[in-house]
């Protein structure tokens, strides 16, 4: 396989929408009627001050042997496929997220600290490869992608808290360089305990390994 990743426009994230929520669902493991619920967010969200977003595609044979005949068949390009999605946004202090985490550094390590991680980020908000197709470094591709000229000091993310932080996702932040911001943080709402990790903006070719 040899997958084509590229950045997205608003219009074409919205074009392929489902999509992009179905890969996101079966990467995570949640059930269909959450890509429904998410939908009118994931949409907003590309309105949002310095939104950018990319797409991993494939060819539309390699799709019939991962997807199966039901591939739906993108308008624009009918041989690809997208197999994964990622966006993010700058941090902004009226945004939910900024104000939740911004609350757990102060709480944590200080004011001084909170003003510091958040002074000029750019929220990686979802990063998600279908199941099918993981473990092939496209992620990192896709990561590498999205970040590329973007114009902020730092990158942050949350991620869910794992035992011994032995899933894909960690494995790749720390590959990439990504440090603990905060540990353990739990968003109103949510009973699950989240990591925030962040690092400093561009992330230089070099400092990547290659499989
Ligand atoms: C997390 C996720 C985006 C990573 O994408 P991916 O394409 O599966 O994985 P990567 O691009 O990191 O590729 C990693 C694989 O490349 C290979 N690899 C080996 N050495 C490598 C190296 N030095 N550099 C890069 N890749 C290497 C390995 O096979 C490795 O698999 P491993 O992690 O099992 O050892 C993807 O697995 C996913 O969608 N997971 C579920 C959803 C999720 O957790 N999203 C993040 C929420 S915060």
């Amino acid at each position: 396989m040899h997958p084509l990743v590229t950045d997205l426009s608003p219009s074409q994230l919205r074009e392929r929408l489902n999509e992009a929520l179905s890969i996101y669902v079966a990467a995570m493991g949640y059930p269909p009627s959450v890509a429904r619920r998410r939908a009118p967010m994931w949409a907003e969200h590309a309105l949002r001050r310095g939104w950018k977003a990319t797409g991993a595609f494939t060819s539309g044979v390699e799709a019939l042997t991962h997807f199966g005949p039901q591939t739906r068949q993108p308008r624009e390009n009918p041989s690809n496929a997208l197999v994964g999605i990622a966006y993010g946004y700058s941090g902004d202090s009226q945004q939910w997220w900024y104000q939740q985490v911004r609350n757990g550094i102060c709480d944590v390590r200080g004011v001084a600290a909170a003003d510091v991680e958040l002074e000029d980020y750019f929220e990686l908000t979802e990063l998600h490869i279908h199941p099918l197709v993981q473990g092939r470094n496209l992620g990192q591709s896709l990561l590498l992608q999205l970040l590329n000229g973007v114009d902020h000091k730092r990158v942050l993310l949350s991620t869910p808290e794992i035992a011994g932080e032995s899933n894909r996702a960690w494995r790749l932040y720390r590959r990439l360089g990504f440090d603990d911001v905060l540990r353990n943080f739990r968003f109103d709402g949510d009973p699950r305990p989240f990591a925030i990790l962040g690092r400093s903006l561009p992330v230089q070719p070099l400092e990547c390994s290659t499989p």
